[in-house]
Protein backbone atom coordinates (compact mmCIF):
# COMPACT_ATOMS: atom_id res chain seq x y z
CA UNK A 1 0.00 0.00 0.00
CA UNK A 2 1.17 3.82 -0.75
CA UNK A 3 3.18 4.86 2.76
CA UNK A 4 0.72 6.65 5.33
CA UNK A 5 1.14 9.24 7.77
CA UNK A 6 2.27 8.04 11.43
CA UNK A 7 -0.62 10.45 12.38
CA UNK A 8 -3.24 7.33 12.58
CA UNK A 9 -0.23 4.90 13.66
CA UNK A 10 0.80 6.60 16.76
CA UNK A 11 -2.84 7.88 18.02
CA UNK A 12 -3.82 4.26 17.70
CA UNK A 13 -0.76 3.32 19.85
CA UNK A 14 -1.14 5.71 22.36
CA UNK A 15 -5.01 4.61 22.87
CA UNK A 16 -3.75 0.96 22.32
CA UNK A 17 -1.16 1.37 25.65
CA UNK A 18 2.04 0.29 22.68
CA UNK A 19 4.38 1.34 20.62
CA UNK A 20 5.20 1.98 17.23
CA UNK A 21 8.61 0.74 16.18
CA UNK A 22 10.90 3.25 13.92
CA UNK A 23 14.09 1.78 12.49
CA UNK A 24 16.93 3.74 10.91
CA UNK A 25 18.26 2.52 7.63
CA UNK A 26 21.10 3.39 5.58
CA UNK A 27 20.77 1.15 2.52
CA UNK A 28 18.63 -1.36 0.63
CA UNK A 29 18.74 -4.38 2.52
CA UNK A 30 17.92 -2.98 5.89
CA UNK A 31 14.68 -1.61 4.52
CA UNK A 32 14.02 -4.67 3.07
CA UNK A 33 14.33 -6.52 6.21
CA UNK A 34 12.79 -4.00 8.17
CA UNK A 35 9.17 -4.34 6.02
CA UNK A 36 9.70 -8.03 5.96
CA UNK A 37 9.39 -8.33 9.83
CA UNK A 38 6.84 -5.88 9.97
CA UNK A 39 5.32 -8.20 7.60
CA UNK A 40 5.73 -11.51 9.26
CA UNK A 41 4.67 -9.81 12.62
CA UNK A 42 1.90 -7.81 10.94
CA UNK A 43 3.23 -4.60 12.72
CA UNK A 44 2.55 -0.86 11.36
CA UNK A 45 6.14 0.12 10.92
CA UNK A 46 8.30 3.33 10.90
CA UNK A 47 11.11 3.85 8.54
CA UNK A 48 13.55 6.44 9.28
CA UNK A 49 16.86 8.01 7.80
CA UNK A 50 18.57 10.85 9.82
CA UNK A 51 20.11 13.91 8.47
CA UNK A 52 23.70 12.50 7.78
CA UNK A 53 22.25 8.73 5.62
CA UNK A 54 20.17 11.36 3.55
CA UNK A 55 23.72 12.96 2.59
CA UNK A 56 25.32 9.62 2.14
CA UNK A 57 22.24 9.03 -0.66
CA UNK A 58 19.63 11.22 -0.84
CA UNK A 59 15.79 12.12 0.36
CA UNK A 60 14.32 10.79 -2.73
CA UNK A 61 16.58 7.91 -3.45
CA UNK A 62 15.85 6.36 0.13
CA UNK A 63 11.84 8.11 -0.58
CA UNK A 64 11.31 5.57 -3.29
CA UNK A 65 13.20 2.85 -1.86
CA UNK A 66 10.93 2.62 0.80
CA UNK A 67 7.93 3.75 -1.29
CA UNK A 68 8.39 0.83 -3.43
CA UNK A 69 8.79 -1.58 -1.02
CA UNK A 70 5.91 -0.90 1.12
CA UNK A 71 3.99 -0.31 -2.23
CA UNK A 72 3.52 -4.23 -2.25
CA UNK A 73 3.70 -4.28 1.62
CA UNK A 74 0.50 -6.15 3.35
CA UNK A 75 1.22 -3.30 6.58
CA UNK A 76 1.64 0.08 6.67
CA UNK A 77 4.74 1.99 6.47
CA UNK A 78 5.36 5.43 7.28
CA UNK A 79 8.79 7.09 6.01
CA UNK A 80 10.42 9.64 8.52
CA UNK A 81 13.20 12.32 8.43
CA UNK A 82 14.54 11.27 11.90
CA UNK A 83 16.64 14.82 13.52
CA UNK A 84 16.46 16.91 11.00
CA UNK A 85 18.58 19.07 11.25
CA UNK A 86 16.96 22.20 9.81
CA UNK A 87 13.81 23.89 8.55
CA UNK A 88 14.84 23.87 4.78
CA UNK A 89 15.62 19.92 5.37
CA UNK A 90 12.17 18.88 6.58
CA UNK A 91 10.51 20.91 3.83
CA UNK A 92 12.77 19.21 1.29
CA UNK A 93 11.98 16.15 2.82
CA UNK A 94 8.23 16.80 3.07
CA UNK A 95 8.64 17.74 -0.83
CA UNK A 96 10.08 14.48 -1.63
CA UNK A 97 7.14 12.83 -0.12
CA UNK A 98 8.20 11.79 3.18
CA UNK A 99 4.79 11.53 5.64
CA UNK A 100 6.53 12.55 8.41
CA UNK A 101 9.39 14.59 10.09
CA UNK A 102 11.11 15.51 13.18
CA UNK A 103 13.07 19.12 13.26
CA UNK A 104 15.53 18.62 16.02
CA UNK A 105 15.93 22.04 17.56
CA UNK A 106 17.21 20.46 21.02
CA UNK A 107 20.23 22.04 20.96
CA UNK A 108 19.04 25.73 20.68
CA UNK A 109 17.42 27.79 22.79
CA UNK A 110 13.83 27.18 24.64
CA UNK A 111 12.63 30.16 22.33
CA UNK A 112 14.63 29.39 19.31
CA UNK A 113 13.42 25.67 19.30
CA UNK A 114 9.81 26.78 19.82
CA UNK A 115 10.44 29.17 16.42
CA UNK A 116 11.52 26.46 14.32
CA UNK A 117 9.60 23.73 15.55
CA UNK A 118 6.19 26.08 15.01
CA UNK A 119 7.46 26.78 11.33
CA UNK A 120 8.55 23.01 10.87
CA UNK A 121 4.89 22.18 11.88
CA UNK A 122 3.00 24.75 10.33
CA UNK A 123 4.61 23.81 6.75
CA UNK A 124 4.22 19.93 7.30
CA UNK A 125 0.61 20.65 8.38
CA UNK A 126 -0.39 22.56 5.56
CA UNK A 127 1.55 19.22 3.42
CA UNK A 128 -0.63 17.21 5.47
CA UNK A 129 2.25 15.44 7.50
CA UNK A 130 2.76 15.42 11.10
CA UNK A 131 6.30 17.01 12.74
CA UNK A 132 8.01 15.03 15.87
CA UNK A 133 10.23 17.73 17.37
CA UNK A 134 12.57 17.38 20.52
CA UNK A 135 12.85 19.39 24.05
CA UNK A 136 15.72 18.44 26.07
CA UNK A 137 18.74 16.68 24.86
CA UNK A 138 19.35 12.98 24.14
CA UNK A 139 22.68 11.88 25.32
CA UNK A 140 25.30 10.28 23.11
CA UNK A 141 26.03 10.60 19.44
CA UNK A 142 23.39 11.05 16.74
CA UNK A 143 25.19 12.25 13.58
CA UNK A 144 27.48 15.00 14.15
CA UNK A 145 26.08 15.75 17.08
CA UNK A 146 27.68 15.00 20.44
CA UNK A 147 26.16 15.34 23.68
CA UNK A 148 28.54 14.32 26.61
CA UNK A 149 26.14 12.17 29.25
CA UNK A 150 26.97 14.46 32.11
CA UNK A 151 25.29 17.87 29.55
CA UNK A 152 22.14 15.78 28.63
CA UNK A 153 19.87 17.90 29.64
CA UNK A 154 16.58 15.85 31.13
CA UNK A 155 12.93 17.45 29.56
CA UNK A 156 11.26 20.04 32.11
CA UNK A 157 7.53 18.28 32.13
CA UNK A 158 5.95 22.21 32.39
CA UNK A 159 8.45 23.53 29.47
CA UNK A 160 6.89 20.12 27.43
CA UNK A 161 3.58 21.19 28.09
CA UNK A 162 3.90 24.90 26.99
CA UNK A 163 6.44 23.41 24.06
CA UNK A 164 3.34 21.30 22.64
CA UNK A 165 0.59 24.24 23.23
CA UNK A 166 3.18 26.78 21.31
CA UNK A 167 4.32 24.97 18.96
CA UNK A 168 1.68 22.70 17.46
CA UNK A 169 3.81 19.61 17.14
CA UNK A 170 1.79 16.36 16.54
CA UNK A 171 4.13 14.24 18.88
CA UNK A 172 7.70 15.13 21.43
CA UNK A 173 10.75 13.32 21.95
CA UNK A 174 11.50 13.47 25.48
CA UNK A 175 15.08 13.00 27.28
CA UNK A 176 14.43 11.17 29.88
CA UNK A 177 17.80 9.33 30.48
CA UNK A 178 18.62 7.75 26.73
CA UNK A 179 21.60 8.23 24.90
CA UNK A 180 22.17 7.45 20.83
CA UNK A 181 24.78 4.87 20.67
CA UNK A 182 25.51 2.02 22.90
CA UNK A 183 25.97 2.67 26.75
CA UNK A 184 28.80 2.46 29.01
CA UNK A 185 26.85 1.36 32.07
CA UNK A 186 23.11 0.10 32.54
CA UNK A 187 21.19 3.20 31.22
CA UNK A 188 19.49 5.13 34.11
CA UNK A 189 15.91 5.64 33.28
CA UNK A 190 13.84 8.86 34.68
CA UNK A 191 10.57 6.94 34.69
CA UNK A 192 9.06 9.43 37.06
CA UNK A 193 9.82 12.50 34.87
CA UNK A 194 8.25 10.49 31.77
CA UNK A 195 4.62 10.00 34.18
CA UNK A 196 4.91 13.83 35.10
CA UNK A 197 5.48 14.72 30.90
CA UNK A 198 2.67 12.29 30.47
CA UNK A 199 0.00 13.96 32.83
CA UNK A 200 0.40 17.39 31.19
CA UNK A 201 1.34 17.06 27.49
CA UNK A 202 -1.39 15.00 25.24
CA UNK A 203 0.86 14.22 22.03
CA UNK A 204 2.14 10.72 21.26
CA UNK A 205 6.04 10.64 23.04
CA UNK A 206 9.11 9.13 21.86
CA UNK A 207 11.71 7.57 22.99
CA UNK A 208 14.61 7.99 21.11
CA UNK A 209 17.95 5.93 21.86
CA UNK A 210 16.76 2.42 22.69
CA UNK A 211 19.56 0.68 21.28
CA UNK A 212 21.07 -0.96 24.38
CA UNK A 213 17.96 -0.11 26.76
CA UNK A 214 16.94 -3.14 28.64
CA UNK A 215 13.54 -4.71 26.94
CA UNK A 216 11.47 -4.39 30.54
CA UNK A 217 13.40 -0.97 30.96
CA UNK A 218 11.64 -0.04 27.14
CA UNK A 219 8.25 -1.89 27.89
CA UNK A 220 8.21 0.52 31.42
CA UNK A 221 8.40 3.53 29.36
CA UNK A 222 5.65 2.42 26.78
CA UNK A 223 3.54 1.55 29.80
CA UNK A 224 3.88 5.03 31.13
CA UNK A 225 3.00 6.69 27.75
CA UNK A 226 5.67 6.08 25.14
CA UNK A 227 4.02 5.17 21.62
CA UNK A 228 6.84 5.27 19.39
CA UNK A 229 10.37 4.00 19.87
CA UNK A 230 13.54 4.81 18.03
CA UNK A 231 16.07 2.04 16.72
CA UNK A 232 19.34 2.61 14.81
CA UNK A 233 22.94 1.80 16.41
CA UNK A 234 21.31 -1.78 17.03
CA UNK A 235 20.60 -2.12 13.55
CA UNK A 236 23.48 -1.03 12.31
CA UNK A 237 25.47 -3.33 14.58
CA UNK A 238 23.74 -6.46 13.78
CA UNK A 239 23.66 -6.03 10.03
CA UNK A 240 27.33 -5.11 9.88
CA UNK A 241 28.61 -8.20 12.97
CA UNK A 242 26.27 -10.62 10.03
CA UNK A 243 28.25 -9.36 7.29
CA UNK A 244 31.75 -9.40 8.66
CA UNK A 245 32.15 -12.81 8.81
CA UNK A 246 30.64 -13.77 5.62
CA UNK A 247 33.61 -12.10 4.30
CA UNK A 248 36.21 -12.69 6.93
CA UNK A 249 35.97 -16.42 5.91
CA UNK A 250 35.82 -16.94 2.42
CA UNK A 251 37.99 -14.65 0.50
CA UNK A 252 36.38 -15.36 -2.91
CA UNK A 253 32.99 -14.06 -2.14
CA UNK A 254 32.77 -10.55 -4.28
CA UNK A 255 29.09 -10.28 -5.00
CA UNK A 256 27.55 -7.78 -2.64
CA UNK A 257 24.55 -10.02 -2.54
CA UNK A 258 26.15 -12.81 -0.91
CA UNK A 259 27.20 -10.57 2.20
CA UNK A 260 24.30 -8.56 2.04
CA UNK A 261 21.68 -11.80 2.75
CA UNK A 262 23.39 -12.06 5.60
CA UNK A 263 22.70 -8.71 6.81
CA UNK A 264 19.41 -8.58 6.38
CA UNK A 265 18.59 -11.52 7.41
CA UNK A 266 19.81 -10.21 10.99
CA UNK A 267 18.08 -7.08 10.66
CA UNK A 268 14.99 -9.06 9.99
CA UNK A 269 15.41 -11.23 13.30
CA UNK A 270 16.49 -7.90 15.49
CA UNK A 271 13.47 -5.83 13.91
CA UNK A 272 10.90 -8.83 14.95
CA UNK A 273 12.26 -9.09 18.72
CA UNK A 274 12.36 -5.00 18.91
CA UNK A 275 8.77 -5.35 17.08
CA UNK A 276 7.60 -7.60 20.13
CA UNK A 277 9.01 -5.34 22.91
CA UNK A 278 6.62 -2.36 21.52
CA UNK A 279 3.78 -4.82 21.31
CA UNK A 280 3.05 -3.51 18.01
CA UNK A 281 2.52 -7.20 16.33
CA UNK A 282 -0.80 -8.12 15.25
CA UNK A 283 -1.90 -4.24 14.80
CA UNK A 284 -1.43 -3.49 11.03
P1 LIG B 1 19.96 4.39 19.03
O1 LIG B 1 21.03 4.54 18.00
O2 LIG B 1 20.47 4.45 20.42
O3 LIG B 1 19.09 3.22 18.76
O4 LIG B 1 19.03 5.69 18.87
C1 LIG B 1 18.11 5.73 17.85
C2 LIG B 1 17.49 7.06 17.73
O5 LIG B 1 17.01 7.62 18.68
C3 LIG B 1 17.45 7.66 16.40
O6 LIG B 1 16.86 8.91 16.44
Amino acid sequence: MPLVTTTEFLKKAQDGHYAVGAFNVENLEMAQAVIQAATELNAPVIIQTTSSTVKYASLSVYRAIVAALAESAPVPVAMHLDHGSSYELCEQAACAGYTSVMIDGSKLSFEENIAVSAKTAAMAKQRGIPTEAELGTVGGKEDDHVVLDADAMYTNPEKAREFVERTGVGSLAVAIGTAHGFYKGEPRLDFDRLAEIRKVVSVPLVLHGASGVPDEAVQKTIGLGICKVNFATELRDAYTKAVRPVLANDASVFDPKVYGKAGRAAVVELVKHKITVCGSQGKA
